[in-house]
């Protein structure tokens, strides 16, 4: 059974309390299960990571290039939160694992705030999802397993 990485950079850990307005009352534990049930019902397993630490993610990415290759993984799911919009080191990580990416947001970033406009992350994902809350955590699952069909 291959693995499916949903990866969550920095504040995610706070989701539940953090402006519940924009990102919903549920907290990342809640995403978890949801996560979980999405994989599931897909038959993947799944690896389900928060850091607030960019040089962790980078770490993560870099090995879930190495299980794409070796065929246990089918890819990642990657909310980077604000790193999305400031690192030009996850950008290259990303591109120089290789691996298959799916960019998520649970707010839509584009009717937010300019500086939300701009990721460093989408050039090198394979699709981006915004907008959907926390639902958009399953439904990129979902889309990540039929773009590897
Ligand atoms: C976010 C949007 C980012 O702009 C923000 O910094 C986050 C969360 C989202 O899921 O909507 O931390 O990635």
């Amino acid at each position: 059974m291959k693995t499916v990485l949903v990866l969550n950079g920095p504040n995610l850990n706070l989701l539940g309390t953090r402006e519940p307005a924009v990102y919903g009352s549920q907290t990342l534990a809640d995403v978890e299960v949801l996560c979980a049930q999405a994989c599931a019902a897909q038959g993947v397993k799944l690896d389900f990571r928060q850091s607030n630490h960019e040089g962790v993610l980078i770490d993560a990415i870099q090995e879930a290039g190495r299980a794409q290759a070796a065929g246990s993984l089918v890819g990642v799911v990657l909310n980077a939160g604000a790193y999305t919009h400031t690192s030009v080191a996850l950008h290259d990580a990303i591109k120089g694992a290789g691996v298959t990416l799916i960019e998520l947001h649970i707010s839509n970033v584009h009717a937010r705030e300019v500086f939300r406009h701009h990721s460093y992350i989408s050039p090198v994902a394979k699709a981006v999802m915004a907008g959907f809350g926390v639902k958009g955590y399953a439904l990129a699952i979902a889309g990540l397993l039929a773009l590897a069909e």
